[in-house]
């Protein structure tokens, strides 16, 4: 089936999050490439799954049966060659979630927690939720993209006692899809030294021609004793509402450490959310192969537009993600004010930069999941403002 991503699907008044944009932005007319979901319609077999289980009278607590475990353990096998065992697997109401519950699952009040900023805000909240403190090893930019400071690393690591390191694989917002010397060198430091990585890969499909993503989990099996892998269909296949993730835990001493922390205050996800994930892993392919070359001609018509039209703006290619980490810092605006030219000039909303970290600051991030019309309505917008703002025809 030829899906069309082009359709302009309208999502106000759904409660959709990323279009309530008079709530976020302040006014209506505000174009949202903000937060991390697509303006896609759904693939065919997702939503008909739904309906199926719709269709049945009786929506009761629900388990995930043996055929999501087995759509699981195939997906992993098939995409990655990571065999994975069924009792590794745990389900969680969303991976944010399941990140705090390793915080507070595998560190203790006042201890160190890796991160690598600018990265995604809930990284630093939930470190702070558990009353651990950050130990930021920010990304280094080399020119052409960001990469990692293992000596930075390993001081933290040294110096702060860091036991738990929380990676972002692929990386929200830079675009990094980790290399397997990257993972590995990583992991030598922090596995090295006794600890524990929680590894967010819920863009872990999001990966574009001549990358390869690979599952933290799946290097060694000294790595798979000390790590918890995060993923979900939900960035992938476009249906985050329906909160539902899957955390792989292969030691039984981790998993059950991460189960105490979450007993009693973290449900399951619901119904709908494991049909979805279901579907999603055994038939979404042809859909998702279709929406990455979509995703990937919007990355590269915006940094076309980028360079031919507002040079000012600055950014390059992500190796994964639809997220675009625009460097807005030759503007010579502070966070404040860089925020309020594009919510109240340009007209677009956009994720303010400093939210990632210090090192976002004089940045925005732009998710380009949307029909193309609407990425060059905003970048027209964009394009407008800057112009009038420096003074350029
Ligand atoms: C790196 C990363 N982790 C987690 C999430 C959100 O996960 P969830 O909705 O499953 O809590 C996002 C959403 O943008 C993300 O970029």
């Amino acid at each position: 089936m030829k899906y069309d991503f082009d359709k302009l699907i309208d999502r106000r008044n759904t409660g959709s999050t990323k279009w309530a944009v008079k709530r976020v932005f302040g006014h209506d007319d505000v174009l949202p490439l903000w937060v991390a979901d697509m303006d896609f319609e759904v693939a065919e077999p997702i939503v008909e799954a739904i309906r199926k289980r719709a269709e049945h009278p009786v929506f009761g607590y629900t388990e995930p049966g043996d055929s999501l475990l087995e759509a699981i353990i195939d997906r992993m096998e098939r995409k990655y060659a990571w065999k994975i065992k069924p009792e590794w697997i745990l389900f969680t109401p969303g991976v944010v979630a399941a990140v705090n519950a390793a915080v507070k699952a595998f560190a203790e009040p006042g201890h160190y927690v890796v991160i690598q900023s600018p990265v995604y805000p809930p990284f630093w909240t939930a470190v702070t939720n558990n009353s651990c403190i950050v130990a930021s090893n920010p990304l280094k930019f080399s020119g052409n993209r960001y990469e990692m400071d293992f000596r930075d690393l390993a001081s933290q690591v040294e110096n702060k006692n860091a036991r738990l390191m929380i990676l972002c694989s692929p990386h929200n917002p830079v675009g990094r899809v980790w290399t397997k010397e990257e993972l590995e060198t990583l992991g030598e430091i922090i596995i090295g030294k006794g600890g524990i990585v929680v590894s967010d890969e819920i863009h872990g499909e999001i990966i574009f021609k001549g990358h390869k993503h690979i599952p933290f989990a799946s290097i060694s099996d000294d790595f798979a004793k000390r790590s918890v892998v995060c993923i979900a269909a939900s960035k992938t296949f476009n249906v985050p509402g329906l909160q539902t993730s899957v955390v792989i835990i292969p030691d039984e001493e981790l998993r059950g450490r991460f189960n105490r922390a979450r007993a009693g205050i973290m449900g399951s996800p619901g119904i709908f959310g494991f049909a979805a994930l279901e579907a999603a892993f055994r038939y979404g392919d042809e859909w998702l192969e279709q929406v990455l070359d979509y995703i990937e001609a919007n990355v590269d018509f915006t940094l076309e537009y980028l360079r031919e039209k507002i040079p000012e703006i600055k950014a390059v290619k992500p190796e994964g993600t639809y997220l675009l980490w625009l460097d807005c810092r030759s503007l010579g605006m502070d966070c404040r004010g860089l925020s309020e030219f594009f919510r109240e000039r340009a007209r677009v909303g956009l994720n303010d930069g400093y939210t990632f970290g210090p090192e976002g600051e004089g940045f925005m991030r732009l998710n380009v999941g949307c029909p193309r019309s609407i990425l060059e309505e905003a970048l027209r917008r964009i394009e407008r403002a800057v112009k009038e703002k420096v003074g350029r025809s």
